[in-house]
């Protein structure tokens, strides 16, 4: 009888470690231990026994009873300890976690806005290289060798002839290389300069556009300009142009805004000039369409190239435009 017992718990013991869950414990301490149990049972008939064997199987029953529990006991805390660690483990009874959204970014978004207003008024998109020839991004722009112009946008030369464009300016070039007159294109991109305070960042962006046909004014060139700067703000905000110099545009203008944060009073951001400078513009020199074979006498057009970090800065309100590069969610979630 005595082995009976020992046979009874080397199968329990056997059919636990293949056990792969908590429920079939339960049901194999309820087959040995339950109320019909077997060691239960074995227990219960001891009675029966020769009456000379009766002590000693009732304590070996007792023990592998005991053994059994602890065993059953472990196995089941073990197991559910490895579900909860195992990452592989699904409970598909978890509602599931919802996966983070991100957003756009809001220089993303001003971008997106700017070129579907320009393609509501009939532009098409282009787009050009980050990393360009000196001759797209100066020469073909009528801006030589050593010209005084480079300096203001001293940039990150990858080689002698190659260059992180300063501007989007360059892509201008490309469209006209491309293609014939008329043209009206806008092209949104990067651009680099070794610049860095309140109002410049080494990188940024730039929408630029351009437009060439017969008889192009500068009268159009502003009615577009101030259309979108209307889109963008409102019918209220005030801009100016205010002459000034491209090489490859003449007459050349900037387009200012007035400052936002201090309503023209002049504040840090705007340098104490109540404006804040957001795109060049002109009509285009006749040496960049001699550059591109385009005929000066029948073809005229106009261009710009606006800060879309300046924009955001005004439609924002923001007072600092490195922040707009920081990663810091705290400020990317507010858009
Ligand atoms: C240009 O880059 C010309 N290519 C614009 C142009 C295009 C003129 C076509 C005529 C015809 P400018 O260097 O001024 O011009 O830059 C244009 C705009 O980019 C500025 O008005 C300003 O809004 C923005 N900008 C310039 N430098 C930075 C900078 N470091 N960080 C952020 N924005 C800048
Ligand atoms: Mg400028």
């Amino acid at each position: 009888m005595e082995n009976r017992i020992e046979q009874i718990e080397a199968e329990a013991l056997a059919l636990l470690s293949d056990a792969s869950d908590v429920e079939q414990i339960k049901s194999l301490s309820v087959k040995y231990l339950g109320r019909k149990g077997l060691v239960t049972l074995f227990l219960r008939n001891i009675s029966e026994l020769p009456v000379d064997e009766r002590p000693e199987a009732g304590k070996q029953a007792n023990i592998t009873k005991k053994r059994l529990e602890s065993a059953f006991e472990e196995a089941a805390k073990r197991m559910e300890a490895d579900f909860s660690d195992d990452s592989d483990a699904i409970d598909v009874s978890l509602p599931g976690r919802p996966s983070p959204q991100g957003s756009l970014h809001p220089i993303t978004t001003i971008t997106r806005h700017i070129c579907s207003i320009f393609a509501r008024m009939g532009f098409d998109i282009a787009e050009g290289p980050e990393v360009e020839n000196d001759y797209y991004n100066f020469e073909a722009l009528n801006i030589p060798k050593n010209h005084p112009a480079r300096d203001m946008q001293d940039t990150f030369y990858v080689s002698e002839n190659i260059v992180l464009r300063t501007h989007t300016s360059p892509i201008q070039v490309h469209v006209m290389e491309q293609n014939a007159p008329p043209i009206r294109i806008v092209a949104p991109g990067k651009v680099y300069r070794c610049d860095s305070d309140l109002t410049h960042t080494p990188m940024f962006h730039q929408v630029e556009g351009l437009l060439v046909d017969e008889e192009v004014s500068f009268g159009d060139l502003k009615g577009i300009l101030e259309s979108l700067v209307h889109q963008i703000f409102d019918e209220n905000i005030r801009l100016r142009f205010r002459p000034s110099f491209f090489p490859f545009t003449e007459p050349s203008a900037e387009v200012d805004i007035l400052c936002v944060m201090c309503r023209g009073k002049g504040c840090k951001v705007c340098s104490q000039t109540g404006w804040l400078e957001v795109m060049g513009c002109g009509m285009v020199h006749p040496a960049v369409f001699e550059n591109v074979g385009y005929d000066t006498s029948i073809f005229s057009g106009f261009a710009f190239g606006m800060g879309v970090e300046r924009l955001a800065m005004l439609k924002y309100g923001i007072n600092d435009l490195r922040m707009f590069f920081e990663s810091d969610l705290r400020f990317l979630r507010q858009f």
